[in-house]
């Protein structure tokens, strides 16, 4: 059976999002932001960062494809799901739940660039410092944690743990 050990509590990522959505908002003023979600593993982060952004903005939605266990990245990522809303000229803050080598966000950035944004910045409720690739870059990062696969609050493995309201270091039996 695999194992769960908390390693971020509920309380703690809900005080944590109290913190990030101040720092967004101070930096941002009045300005509308368009709030792109990175399916699936950012819903819930999304659902409670949106609702302390009390100001205009609106929400879209991004599905890139996973590399699978294992796999090393061969190019250009593959868009699921693209985005509804048309970018051009609007203030971007894309929200993933976890970069880890930071390959997903370096294409997405790359990606979303070329649609000639005002502005494109990244929040992420997790990082891996250890696994990023050189040039990773990520203006709002919840925690930082150590280089090991978590589950919960989004996070998956095998499409199970999503519904979790904390952060669990997974652990499967050999
Ligand atoms: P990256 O491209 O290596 O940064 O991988 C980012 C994506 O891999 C995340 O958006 C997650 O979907 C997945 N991922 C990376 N680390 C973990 C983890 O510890 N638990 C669950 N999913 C993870
Ligand atoms: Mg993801």
């Amino acid at each position: 059976m695999p194992t769960l050990e908390t390693l971020i509590t509920e309380a703690e990522i809900q005080s944590r999002i109290d913190q990030l959505a101040e720092a967004i908002r101070a930096d941002y003023g009045e300005s509308e932001i368009l709030v792109v979600g990175v399916l699936k593993g950012s819903f819930l982060f999304l659902a409670d960062l949106v609702r302390r952004l009390g100001q205009n903005l609106h929400v879209d939605f991004v599905q890139v494809s996973s590399y699978g266990d294992g796999v090393v990245s061969t190019g250009n990522i593959q868009i699921r799901k693209d985005l509804d809303i048309n970018i051009a000229h609007r203030d971007v803050l894309i929200v993933e739940d976890i970069v880890d080598t930071g390959l997903t966000l370096h294409h997405l950035r790359e990606l979303l660039g070329t649609r000639q944004p005002k502005s494109l910045k990244v929040v992420a409720l997790l990082g891996k410092p250890d696994a990023y690739m050189e040039g990773t870059t990520i203006e709002y990062v919840g925690f930082e944690i150590p280089n090991r696969f978590v589950v919960g609050y989004g996070l998956d493995y095998a499409e199970r743990y999503r519904n979790l309201s904390y952060i669990a270091v997974l652990t499967l039996d050999e």
